[in-house]
């Protein structure tokens, strides 16, 4: 993408000091989905390098990368499959802790979402820590699925989230912002 479509994108990213506790800085995504030029330029750009991929499932990361994920699964005709916060999805899960960026959760994904040997793509909002992602993706490997990728609309590129997700593989790891 052209500098000056990225400074436009960019331009919808709202920063929010201290929020949700003190200290943290909050990148606030809702200016970028009221713009649909701006909603659509980002889910065009995400999309891109993995259309001539074979991806079979993208999985999606409550909340935030709900609004993505379930796009961009259509965008690259995979199944959708959500990994949502403990106690939300009513079949058998399989689960996992992680740490935050601020505080610590669980993510769930049901059971038999993924077929082994699946490609997966893990999607979401942002990337801080990599904390969220890993957790996602080794829900998917769990699973029999192979991770094919991650993508991401906005990465915090200070908190190292990139090395800890590349850590242990050769990922494409593809953010816009
Ligand atoms: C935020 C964001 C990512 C994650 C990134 O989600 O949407 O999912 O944190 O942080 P990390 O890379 O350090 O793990 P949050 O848990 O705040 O919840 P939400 O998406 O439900 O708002
Ligand atoms: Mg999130």
């Amino acid at each position: 993408p052209s500098e000056q479509a990225l400074r436009y994108l960019r331009a919808h990213i709202r920063d929010v000091p201290d929020f949700p506790t003190p200290g943290i800085l909050f990148k606030d995504i809702t200016p970028l989905l009221a713009e649909p030029r701006a909603f659509h330029m980002t889910l065009d750009l995400l999309a891109y390098p993995f259309i001539g991929q074979h991806i079979d499932a993208v999985v999606a990361i409550e909340s935030r990368g709900f609004l993505f994920g379930g796009a961009l699964a259509a965008r690259l005709n995979a199944s959708l499959v959500p990994v949502r916060k403990r106690g939300k999805l009513p079949g058998d899960v399989d689960r996992i802790a992680y740490a935050l960026e601020y505080g610590e959760a669980e993510l769930e994904m049901h059971k038999d979402s993924i077929q082994p040997g699946a490609q997966v793509l893990v999607v979401d909002d942002v990337l801080a820590t990599g904390g969220t992602a890993s957790a996602a993706a080794e829900l998917a490997r769990r699973q029999g699925g192979v991770i094919g990728g991650f993508a991401f609309a906005v990465e915090l590129g200070a908190l190292g989230g990139r090395a800890r997700l590349s850590s242990s593989d050769d990922l494409k790891i593809h953010t816009i912002l």
